[in-house]
């Protein structure tokens, strides 16, 4: 499983807030392993006035400031002309864009690359969005004082899904949102006992045929109980079982049955605690 690896690109007017983040774990070995190249760009340095103003007061008046447009366009100029046989997607982060998940992540890993735009302030002038911007991303309906935290999140749900970034390629079919769509099972490791805890006895079997259903059970349960959005959109491909599961599940709910936790603590959202 062979691929040139991707680039991920990023402007801002803050570059000293991404060393620690892409440099460490998984994302800066992809880096050291030439399967990602990322490069973080000063928007400053591509002003040309002698006090490297970068933003500028809104016409029409308001608060805050604006992005000015030619800084940014002079840095997607140079981003471009270094990567002359590459035909990078430009990015703007906003909260008022499309807002990122999985299915974005992998669209976005099977590119070449990608230029990250970090807004500040009020944002970035308008017609560099309509003219230099393909895509704009929103980290969630929330606003940031920047686009820097949704590019360091881009990167790396993007950058873990190169092929080879991650050890265990398995690993990323399995988990929350992996192909199947559900979220995760529980996961134990040693102790065998903590805190009075054991382990279920399933995972102790050393049946695995055993242990991978289960697990799908408890990965089901998981999202019928926090995600039931995720548990209709995932309905056909769900086995007839696992529909009479879930169906039998929603049945008891309708009973008003409860659960209770294994070490015998209410939960805060239990009604009993509350009052
Ligand atoms: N900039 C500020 N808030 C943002 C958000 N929620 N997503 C992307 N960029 C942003």
């Amino acid at each position: 499983m062979t691929r040139t690896s991707m680039i991920i690109e990023i402007l801002t007017l803050f570059p000293e807030m991404f060393p620690g983040v892409l440099e460490s774990s998984i994302i800066g070995r992809a880096q050291t392993s030439e399967l990602l190249h990322i490069r973080v760009r000063n928007i400053r340095d591509y002003t040309t006035d002698k006090h490297h103003v970068a933003d500028d007061a809104p016409y029409g008046g308001g608060p805050g400031m604006v992005m000015k447009p030619e800084p940014l366009a002079a840095a997607l100029d140079a981003v471009a002309l270094d990567h002359p046989q590459t035909a990078l997607t430009r990015v703007y982060l906003t909260p008022e864009g499309e807002v990122w998940n999985q299915t974005l992540a992998e669209e976005f890993a099977r590119l070449p690359g990608i230029v990250l735009v970090c807004g500040h302030y009020e944002g970035i002038d308008e017609r560099i969005r309509t003219t230099c911007i393909d895509r704009e991303v929103s980290a969630g309906d929330y606003v940031l004082t920047g686009g820097e935290l949704p590019a360091m999140m881009i990167a790396d749900s993007v950058a873990r899904l190169i092929p080879g970034v991650v050890g265990n390629e398995q690993s990323i079919v399995q988990e929350s949102f992996g192909h199947h769509g559900l979220l995760d099972h529980p996961h134990y490791t040693r102790p065998e006992k903590f805190r009075g805890m054991g382990l279920p006895e399933m995972l102790l079997s050393g049946h695995h045929k055993n242990i991978d259903a289960w697990r799908r059970e408890q990965s089901l349960r998981r999202t019928f109980e926090r995600r039931p959005d995720l548990v209709i959109a995932a309905w056909e491909t769900l086995s007839r079982k696992e529909q009479a599961l879930v169906q039998s599940w929603r049945d008891s709910e309708e009973e008003g049955s409860e659960d209770t936790c294994p070490t015998g603590q209410k939960k805060v959202s239990d009604p009993d605690t509350l009052t």
